[in-house]
C-alpha cells in the first residue's frame, strides 16, 4: 500500500523580520505543494528520494549512503524528514523500513516554505501508512522540530501555515490565530532568482536596529500598524488598501536594508504594469517578491516580471493545509 500525503506552500503577507521583534504578521498558505508518498519495505531501512532535486538516499541508524547526487546536499535536505519519519515510528512503536517519495510544485530555497511543506507532508504520509493516530497539532510539532534543523531558531510561521493553511495572524508571544477571511487575494509571485540566507537577512536588521535604535524602532511601530490596519482591510474585502499597505511595507524592508538590487526591478515593474501593491516576501536579498494584481491586469504584470528578469506565477491563497491525497 502507499499513501500520498501534500501541503501547501506560503508567502509573508505582512511583517517579516519586524516579527522577529514581536511585531505581528500575516502569513498565507498559496496553491503550490509539496507531496510525499509513503511505503513500508521489507527490510529496516529508509530511502527518501526527490525527484525535483534529483537526490536520492538509503538511511541506516541514522547513517546515509547516497544513491544519487551528492551526499551533503542529500544530508541537508534529507535530515529534516528522517527526524520527521522518526518521530512517526517512535508513535508507532516498531521500527519498520520506509520508502519516500517527494515531489513538489514550490521553488525551493525561495521563502516560500518549501522544506516545512516537504516534512509535513511526510509526516502525514507515513503516520496514515502505519495508522498511527495524528492531530495536526502533532504534525505542526514534529515538523516545527524537524525545521530547527534547518533554521536554528524558526519562528514557526512555515511549519504552521504548511499545517494548518489558510490565513494566519502570528506574533510570538501570542502564537497563531486563524485570520477568518472570505476574501480572494490574487497575486504574483515573482521569483528573483538570486539566492540568500535568512540567517545573513535577520542579522542584517539586527545590526541596524543595535546601530540606530532610535530611528528603527519607530519603523518597527510602523510595521505593526500596517499589520493591524491590514486585518480591518481583510474583513472589508478592501484590495486598494491592502495593496497600499503592501508598498508601504515594502518600504520599511527597504529602509533596514533586507531589500536589493533584483527585487527591486521586479517590485517596480509590477507596480508599473498595474499591481495594486508589491513587496519582497519573507527574508529578502533575493528570493521572491509578491504583487497584489486585479484579474483584468494579471497578464500585464506577469509579463513585466518576467521582462525584468524575473519567474513569476500566480498564486492563490489555499484554505487547505496538510492533507492525505490517498489511503
Ligand atoms: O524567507 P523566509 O521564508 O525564510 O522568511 C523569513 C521570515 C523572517 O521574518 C525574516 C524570519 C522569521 O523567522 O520570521
Amino acid at each position: 500500500m502507499a499513501v500520498v500525503a501534500s501541503a501547501p506552500a506560503k508567502v509573508i503577507l505582512f511583517g517579516e523580520h519586524f516579527v522577529v521583534y514581536g511585531e505581528p504578521a500575516i502569513v498565507l498558505a498559496i496553491d503550490k505543494r509539496a507531496y510525499a508518498k509513503a511505503e513500508t519495505r521489507n527490510d529496516k531501512l529508509l530511502h527518501v528520494h526527490s525527484t525535483n532535486l534529483n537526490l536520492a538516499v538509503t538511511i541506516e541508524n541514522g547513517s546515509f549512503r547516497v544513491d544519487q547526487g551528492d551526499l551533503k546536499e542529500a544530508k541537508m535536505k534529507f535530515e529534516p524528514v528522517r527526524q520527521a519519519a522518526e518521530k512517526v515510528l517512535e508513535k508507532y512503536g516498531e521500527n519498520v523500513g520506509l520508502s519516500i517519495e517527494i515531489s513538489s510544485t514550490i521553488p525551493v530555497a525561495a521563502g516560500l516554505g518549501s522544506s516545512a511543506a516537504v516534512v509535513a507532508s511526510v509526516t502525514a504520509a507515513v503516520g496514515t501508512l502505519l495508522n498511527v493516530e495524528m492531530s495536526k497539532e502533532d504534525i505542526f510539532k514534529i515538523t516545527y522540530e524537524a525545521e530547527k534543523y534547518v533554521h536554528g531558531t524558526p519562528s514557526g510561521v512555515d511549519p504552521a501555515i504548511a499545517t494548518f493553511g489558510g490565513t494566519l495572524l502570528f506574533q510570538m508571544d501570542t502564537g497563531f490565530k486563524p485570520l477568518e477571511a472570505e476574501i480572494e487575494i490574487p497575486l504574483v509571485v515573482g521569483e528573483t532568482g538570486v539566492e540568500r540566507s535568512t540567517r545573513v537577512q535577520v542579522e542584517k536588521v539586527r545590526d541596524i536596529r543595535e546601530r540606530f535604535p532610535q530611528i528603527v524602532d519607530p519603523i518597527m511601530h510602523a510595521a505593526r500598524e500596517i499589520s493591524l490596519r491590514a486585518i480591518d482591510a481583510f474583513k472589508e474585502n478592501d484590495l486598494e488598501t491592502l495593496g497600499s499597505l503592501m508598498n508601504v511595507n515594502h518600504a520599511l524592508l527597504y529602509g533596514v536594508g533586507v531589500s536589493d538590487e533584483s527585487l527591486e526591478w521586479l517590485v517596480n515593474a509590477a507596480r508599473k504594469a498595474g499591481a495594486l501593491g508589491a513587496k519582497l516576501t519573507g527574508a529578502g536579498g533575493g528570493g521572491c517578491m509578491i504583487a497584489l494584481v486585479r484579474n483584468e491586469r494579471l497578464e500585464q504584470v506577469l509579463e513585466a516580471i518576467q521582462r525584468a528578469g524575473g519567474r513569476p506565477f500566480m498564486a492563490r491563497k489555499t484554505d487547505e493545509g496538510v492533507r492525505v491525497e490517498q489511503g
